[in-house]
């Protein structure tokens, strides 16, 4: 578990119900992408900023969002289907708000830079993406825990030798998460005066 997500998780309960202005959506397998997500919108909570963190399939619309955070974990260098299909699926509307991307996958570790091997986001989506022009796309080291990969992946892992284990940067994860906090807020979001 990330460090101090505690309340964040209520978040993830509101499903289809759009209660807040910002979007954390995301795609997971194993879960690692998913905490990364509920860090994310804790964060920005903290600043003011709540957040309804979702699984990318339980979000039936996104147009009434104000500013939206979209992730996947990636394997064999590909979002998994539901993000991608998130994505292109909902290509005009992402393009008209502000939007930041990122990916969590390279294991290992050191600079993600390198770990990630110059990769950046799945070369098939990058057309999509370049429409949508999001502020930020940023590539998050992941995590592998061995007892929970279904057997196709647990075999595929064993043909590659690569570091298995929690390399999660929550420092760089939650700085990445200020940044669009301090972005959003810079637009006037989260300064609206409540209704009377
Ligand atoms: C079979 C397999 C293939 C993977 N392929 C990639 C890859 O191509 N690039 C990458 O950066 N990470 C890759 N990963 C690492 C995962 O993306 C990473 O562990 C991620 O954090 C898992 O997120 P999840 O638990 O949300 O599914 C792979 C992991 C497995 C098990």
């Amino acid at each position: 578990m990330p460090p101090g997500n505690s309340n964040s998780r209520s978040s993830a309960r509101t499903e289809n119900k759009m209660n807040n202005q910002i979007l954390v959506a995301y795609a997971t397998k194993y879960g690692a992408t998913a905490e990364i997500a509920e860090k994310i919108g804790q964060v920005l909570a903290q600043a003011g900023l709540p957040a309804d963190v979702l699984p990318v399939d339980r979000v039936n619309d996104p147009a009434p969002y104000k500013a939206i955070v979209l992730g996947s974990a990636v394997y064999t260098g590909r979002w998994l289907k539901n993000a991608a299909g998130f994505l292109e699926a909902n290509e005009t509307v992402l393009a008209e708000k502000p939007v930041w991307l990122f990916s969590s996958g390279p294991l290992g570790k050191g600079d993600q830079e390198d770990t990630a091997q110059g990769w950046r986001f799945p070369k098939n989506l990058q057309p999509v993406a370049d429409r949508i022009a999001p502020r930020d796309l940023a590539v998050f080291h992941g995590e592998v825990d061995m007892s929970k990969l279904g057997f196709i992946h647990k075999l595929m892992l064993k043909k590659v030798t690569i570091p298995v284990g929690d390399f999660r940067d929550w420092e760089a994860i939650t700085s990445w998460a200020e940044g669009i906090s301090a972005a959003l807020k810079k637009e006037g979001l989260g300064q609206e005066k409540p209704a009377e």
